[in-house]
């Protein structure tokens, strides 16, 4: 059976073959925990959705820049309300200096609550001697080094369910509850990079934006009681790997009669798994959440194509958006003929770039990092590319922390090899820290204005 010829219902993808999905010694104990799961509520609503589906389509139309960022995987460790907020945080001061540097609205979507699973180039690993299977994020099993602990089991998935509650419970009070209050956009510069060159621009651009909503209020307008100034729209994502889980979450929308999966406002479909008759392309094609599909090097453009169609038959603008990620050597080969192809083809889409993936390397003294310089370099190379081809450049998909890790190389903090093991804490891929992601946006900013 192909995915083009399933009829599709939420369970329809469990026809097709799979790739990357977790093997679980008891399948009892799964279907116990996926009822229970297919019993609670949803953590995302249709509308919500729909909602981002339309802000994406101003995205595909060139009237506003999309934002999508966080953890390459997040814990349930890292739980705590800190962690969260200073994520939030450095996404908020982005936001906001690509809306100021820009003059665009961005669109603001977390990798966050949710993003627990991981493909692997790898299924297993050996440590220390000992095989065992690779970690593929808490959502299936434990990142401690032990072959008990990388066993799959299901209660994580439960657990996954509840930390996103929580974590979208806390994001929801954060952006509707005067955190995210534009004058307080000082308050998000963070003590450590306020001292940064990044800080101290950023604090120069926040003491304009205070002077101008003085300005408004001077003339007679009432930023307090604006929804304007004190909320922002938030949404969620994370790739939809875990298609049990997935299943789980999807219901029926009330209002409309069609299939949404609520696990997460977006989902996308990873490099690894985006076969066209696979189970994975197939499930997000029945369901009507805005999606993502992540475009690597590999990618042909006759592929791409049935992908858009399979993806998104109807052309609707804003439901598909495609992730290029394709490494900064790689990207003015690669890209172009596949911009050239969306658009000569009259696809509706959003392409965005992911300048993360195609750049991990691995240092001289062993670690799993990334430059910062290959990082803003493949973002170029797509800003260079969307523009020979007339395509709208739509936005960026970061791995980043609102903390100050030491995971990737260089920027103006100039992290070295030997630096990385002062605060290496990502559990899968290096993510940039809060001043480099700072930098990363006002470079983006000017990118926009060029
Ligand atoms: C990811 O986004 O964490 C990821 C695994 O990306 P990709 O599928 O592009 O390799
Ligand atoms: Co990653």
């Amino acid at each position: 059976m192909s995915t083009l010829t399933t009829r599709w219902t939420p369970s329809s993808w469990q026809d097709l073959p799979a790739k990357q999905l977790p093997t679980y010694p008891d399948p009892d104990h799964l279907k116990r925990v996926l009822n229970r799961i297919s019993g609670l509520p949803p953590l995302v609503f249709a509308g919500e959705a729909r909602d981002l589906t339309e802000q994406l389509a101003r995205v595909s139309r060139g009237e506003a820049f999309l934002l999508q960022g966080g953890d390459c995987a997040e814990t349930f460790d890292a739980g705590g309300a800190d962690i969260t907020r200073d994520k939030l945080k450095v996404l908020l001061q982005m936001a906001i200096v690509l809306t100021y540097g820009a003059s665009m609205p961005i669109v603001k979507v977390g990798r966050i609550a949710g993003q627990m699973a991981k493909p692997r180039s790898e299924p297993t690993e050996t440590v220390d001697g000992v095989e065992m299977a690779s970690y593929k994020g808490d959502a299936v099993n434990g990142l401690a080094a032990t072959p008990e602990n990388r066993v799959p089991d299901p209660d994580r998935l439960e657990r996954m369910y509840h930390h996103s509650a929580s974590t979208l419970n806390l994001l929801r009070a954060f952006t509707r509850g005067g955190f995210a209050d534009l004058r307080r956009v000082h308050a998000w510069n963070q003590e450590f990079v306020a001292e940064s060159p990044e800080g101290k621009r950023y604090d120069q651009m926040a003491e304009e934006i205070e002077r101008a909503l003085a300005f408004l209020e001077a003339i007679g307008i009432r930023t307090d009681a604006d929804p304007t100034f004190n909320t922002v729209d938030f949404f969620t994502s994370h790739e939809a790997l875990l298609l049990d889980y997935e299943q789980a979450m999807t219901r029926q929308d009330s209002l409309t009669g069609d299939w949404y999966d609520c696990s997460a406002h977006m989902l996308w479909i990873g490099e690894r798994t985006r076969q066209l008759d696979h189970a994975h392309v197939h499930f997000l094609s029945g369901v009507h959440n805005p999606i993502g599909c992540k475009v690597g090097p590999t990618m042909t453009p006759s592929e791409l194509l049935q992908l858009c169609e399979v993806l998104n038959p109807g052309n609707i603008p804003g439901r598909l958006t495609l992730i290029s990620r394709m490494g900064v050597d790689r990207v003015a080969d690669v890209l172009p003929p596949l911009l050239e192809a969306t658009r000569d083809a009259e696809r509706n889409v959003v392409w965005i770039t992911d300048p993360c993936h195609g750049n991990t390397i691995t240092s001289e003294s062993g670690y799993k990092t990334r430059r910062v310089e290959d990082v803003f370099g493949e973002i170029s190379g797509f800003f260079a590319a969307s523009k020979a081809a007339g395509t709208v450049p739509g936005g960026v998909h970061m791995e980043l922390t609102g903390e100050n890790v030491t995971e990737c190389l260089g920027g103006d903090q100039r992290i070295a090899d030997l630096d990385l093991p002062q605060r290496y804490e990502t559990a899968c891929d290096p993510r940039l820290n809060n001043e480099q992601s700072l930098e990363l946006a006002f470079q983006v900013a000017e990118m926009l204005r060029g």
